[in-house]
């Protein structure tokens, strides 16, 4: 293995020692290695896919008071230490600015314009993205979604809150919502939003899993009052 990488691994896992289950070395782990499967099927640079899926969740702003700059400052140093060259570290840098949902909502005309000239490096931040994408849904989806809802205490369901699509980007961000409403506000949209063909392969099976979950769930709530 890519020594750059080698010690990647080991400095991902140090720093998230004692993370939230769902986000945590394991979890990126998966993310990695989905990433791997999906760039086999893509042109696309393996060390930045690589790279930038190990670094991808090194500080989330969720966990860090909102801190959007703490990820890529620590990501930014780890590179340098690791004496990766300037243009792969833009590259990596790049992604791990761009990987999230609610990013990936919001880009300014300039954004549009450099991605439009391929002046960033797109195909590998749809790679690492489809592999963050893949591990939010089906089971795994499902078990760190409760694992994320106890974490912040919040309901599993509540009978009066309909769950309810095309949530609003204010709504999305107070998450104040049931976890059972995550699946309809965010999880259930992921499998028509894979960027790549593989990524759409893998999403289908996850995605009828969570469909019979759901259905399941609902029965099991309704038939109990
Ligand atoms: P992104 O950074 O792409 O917006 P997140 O880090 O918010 O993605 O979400 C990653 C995973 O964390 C989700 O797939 C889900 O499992 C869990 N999660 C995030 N927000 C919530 C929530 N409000 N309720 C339950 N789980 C959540
Ligand atoms: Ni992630």
């Amino acid at each position: 293995m890519n020594t750059g990488i080698e010690r990647t691994v080991r400095f991902v896992k140090e720093q998230l020692k004692g993370a939230e289950a769902g986000h945590d070395w394991f979890h990126v782990e998966r993310v990695w290695k989905l990433a791997v499967i999906i760039a086999q099927s893509e042109a696309c640079d393996r060390e930045v896919v690589e790279l930038a899926a190990l670094l991808h969740d090194i500080a989330d702003p969720k966990f860090h008071g909102g801190d959007e700059q703490l990820a890529i400052t620590i990501a930014q140093n780890h590179l340098k230490d690791i004496e990766l060259d300037p243009a792969t570290m833009e590259s990596v840098l790049y992604i791990i600015r761009n990987m999230s949902f609610k990013n990936s909502l919001e880009s300014s005309d300039e954004q549009l314009s450099d991605i439009r000239e391929m002046r960033v490096p797109l195909r590998e931040l749809h790679v690492v993205q489809d592999a963050d994408r893949l591990d939010a849904i089906g089971a795994i989806g499902i078990a760190r979604t409760f694992n994320f809802g106890g974490f912040k205490n919040n309901l599993l369901h509540h009978p009066q809150m309909a769950p309810r699509l095309q949530m609003t980007k204010e709504e999305y961000k107070k998450n104040t919502g049931t976890t059972i409403n995550h699946f309809y506000e965010k999880l259930l949209l992921l499998k028509d939003r894979m960027n790549t063909q593989k990524g759409r392969e893998l999403a289908e099976g996850r995605h009828t899993f969570m469909e019979t979950f759901l259905q399941q769930f609902l029965e099991e709530w309704e038939a109990a009052r």
